[in-house]
């Protein structure tokens, strides 16, 4: 930012410096942060380079000059021996690229610097004091010099680790590390905080900070908290380590929890190669990170280095993307399901956070925005964190435009005008109306002809809204009846595409079972279970005709599942249905064609190298992908979507992309075409 005056750079500094005491009291003492956590770093990073530029203004009790926040009332106060300090940021590769500069020339001889790479976990530093293997006192960080006294609280979080034992415990011992909530864990705390009518939490950090600075260690006890340790504070005796993995190594070795995803990296090079691994896997982790944490390895220059007022020479905390953004709410609306769910929807002022342009957030339910209180106009704080969907985490009060007014919940469906029910005890709320339901009838169809259903290329949400706002598809088998005037006549239709649709629709004639069940849109029947029924079904007559005690009896079905499949099939409705898409000519091959019979399945699987192997399919095969999943299935595998660290193996056809990429990040076996079919016909060969 340019000022033009000393007088305005100077009310810059002042007015930083208020909204930065203001919300560090909020994220330190509150626990209850107002703004994203980025927007706090990018505050304090202008206020340093203001000072920076501008010395005379510089104060001694800057926010620049202080980590975190003095102790709260509650708790008595700890002196911490040696200060705990903050670490320096980084955004960028530059500043990477600088840091390993000014380390290689202070300490190196311009020679390359070994680091230890850390995930740098987002929760809350704490300082645990051990006498003769005894927890005789737990802090926080605090301000970096006092901090809060929280050993009861640390006791119920460390258990067993409460007492170190072995002939190589120091008498005195202080380890430091991050007290963090799982992503799991987080999202069951806040279900069960909603269950019993209390506050949610923003964050799995918030939800750690809040549940660790509670005056009441009962609470602290009965939340999921977890330590992963970092470093080590104020040691006895003459134990000597030559680098930081060494000391890493030992704190592993009494019994406490080091992160293991800790690697030795070499020059900016390999820091910045480590980054991207971790940015690439970041939603696959179990745990939040807001970026990764570089130290010199050797210890003896991290000696030399030492610290500036707020943070060490010897380390750098490189910053991933923030994953919270402020934006504004500019409309509520409401969403009508397939099954006529409604869902309350925020549209937002676009804006670009994790990663992604995010302008629309769920509100989930009734409930959800009465709990939040979310009004148009109001200015909110945007979540998107891996592959959920973005949410809001918070209303910024004090940014509320006056005229805004209370959101009312409708009581009918903004589509149908039915009336809104809430069955059983459900806080989902639904559209009673049914098929009626215009939204229902559109959603229905859409699913129908989506890629994993009768696949219809070239059928999208607008097609399918006009066909039926134009009365020209009543239910999913009148798309069999579609013709090229028919589709010439709709509105930007043009011969090519309508002919292509044509055929796509034509050929979508011929499928599988599987595809069949799932695309009907049968209320908890997802891809898995249509698959597993056309499994042991293998035949649709015999599946509609199936009663509790036959659907009970499949893995993965229970007795309500068992109901929505009844209850659909028992539908009239629904039963005409079915039979008008069988006299349009839908079919599917038997499945003893393309699967072997049942009967042998467990020899063949016995030897077969994929047996209980989890394996994801990507790229162009020269089979389709059907027949891959049938095969791999036949083979004893389960086949999934995406590629995670518990994936065994990637068979990567042509033009494969990220997946195959994340593969060989995860160091997940890749496996082209051929060698994939060579494994299988090993197999094979073994059975005759
Ligand atoms: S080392 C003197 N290592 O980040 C350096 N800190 O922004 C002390 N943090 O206060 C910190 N993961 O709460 C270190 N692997 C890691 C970390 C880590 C998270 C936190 C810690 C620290 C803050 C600084």
């Amino acid at each position: 930012m340019n000022y033009s005056t000393r007088s305005e750079v100077y009310r810059q500094i002042i007015s930083l410096r208020e909204q930065i005491e203001y919300h560090s009291h909020r994220y330190y003492i509150l626990d209850n942060p107002e703004i994203p956590d980025g927007d706090f770093d990018l505050l304090l990073n202008e206020l340093e380079s203001l000072e920076l530029a501008h010395p005379e203004y510089a104060a001694p009790d800057s926010p620049t000059n202080r980590v975190g926040a003095p102790p709260s009332r509650g708790f008595s106060t700890v002196t911490h021996t040696t200060p705990m300090k903050s670490l320096g940021n980084a955004f960028n590769e530059q500043e990477i690229q600088d840091f390993d500069r000014r380390v290689r020339q202070l300490v190196a001889n311009d020679n390359p610097v070994d680091y230890i790479a850390e995930p740098k976990f987002d929760g809350l530093a704490v300082s645990l004091c051990y006498e003769r293997g005894w927890l005789v006192q737990a802090a926080t960080r605090g301000d970096g010099t006092q901090g809060e006294n929280i050993t009861r609280n640390m006791r119920a979080v460390l258990k067993d680790m409460t007492l170190i034992q072995g002939s190589a415990v120091p008498a005195k011992l202080e380890v430091r590390g991050e007290v963090i909530m799982l992503r799991k864990d987080f999202d069951d705390l806040n279900e069960a905080q909603i269950r019993s009518g209390q506050k949610r939490f923003a964050n799995p950090r918030n939800a750690a900070a809040g549940s660790l600075r509670q005056l009441d260690p009962a609470i602290t006890a009965s939340r999921p908290l977890r330590i992963f340790c970092y470093a080590l504070g104020e040691v006895s005796g003459n134990l000597q380590f030559k680098t930081h993995a060494d000391s890493l190594e030992w704190i592993r070795s009494l019994g406490l929890p080091v992160s293991e995803q800790i690697e030795s990296v070499q020059d900016a090079e390999g820091c910045l190669e480590y980054y991207n691994k971790m940015l690439i896997n970041r939603d696959n982790y179990p745990f939040e990170m807001d970026g990764v944490v570089y130290k010199v390895a050797n210890l003896q220059w991290q000696e030399q280095l030492g610290f500036t007022a707020k943070a060490p020479r010897w380390a750098v905390a490189y910053k991933f993307p923030a994953q919270e953004a402020i934006t504004q709410v500019e409309a509520i609306d409401i969403q009508v399901g397939r099954t006529g769910a409604i869902t309350p929807v925020a549209r937002l002022t676009p804006v670009f956070v994790g990663g992604v342009t995010v302008s629309n957030a769920t509100l989930h339910n009734r409930k959800e925005i009465q709990r939040l209180d979310v009004r148009v106009g109001d200015s909110v704080i945007v979540r998107r964190a891996g592959d959920v969907i973005p949410e809001i985490v918070s209303v910024i009060q004090s940014k509320r435009p006056d005229n805004t007014v209370e959101y009312a919940f409708p009581e009918q469906c903004p589509v149908c005008d039915s009336v809104i029910v809430y069955p059983g005890e459900e806080i989902i709320a639904r559209c009673s109306g049914g098929l009626y339901c215009r939204a229902q009838k559109v959603r229905s169809i859409i699913h129908f002809v989506s890629r994993k259903a009768m696949d219809i290329d070239g059928m999208g949400e607008k097609m399918v809204a006009q066909l039926v706002s134009e009365g020209l598809v009543n239910t999913v088998a009148d798309l069999y009846r579609l013709d090229f005037e028919t589709l010439t006549k709709l509105e930007g239709k043009a011969e090519k595409s309508a002919s292509n649709l044509l055929k796509a629709i034509d050929s979508s004639r011929s499928t599988t079972l599987a595809r069949f069940i799932y695309a009907l849109g049968i209320p908890q029947v997802g891809e898995t279970t249509a698959e597993i029924l056309a499994e042991r079904f293998t035949d649709l007559d015999c599946l509609m005709g199936a009663g509790e005690a036959q659907l009970v009896g499949v893995p993965d079905i229970g007795p309500i599942v068992s109901k929505d499949i009844i209850a659909f099939f028992d539908q009239q409705h629904n039963q005409e249905v079915i039979q008008d898409l069988l006299e349009m000519g839908i079919s599917w091959f038997s499945e003893e064609i393309i699967s072997e019979a049942p009967s042998e399945l467990p020899m063949s699987i016995e030897f077969s190298p994929f047996r209980d192997k989890t394996v994801v399919l990507t790229g162009t095969l020269s089979m389709t992908r059907d027949q891959a999943k049938s095969m791999l299935k036949r083979a004893g595998a389960k086949v999934t979507g995406s590629v995670s660290k518990r994936t065994d193996y990637v068979i990567a056809g042509e033009q494969a992309g990220t997946k195959a990429e994340k593969a060989r990040s995860l160091e997940v076996p890749l496996l082209d075409e051929a060698q994939f079919l060579e494994m299988l016909g090993e197999h094979k060969l073994m059975l005759q």
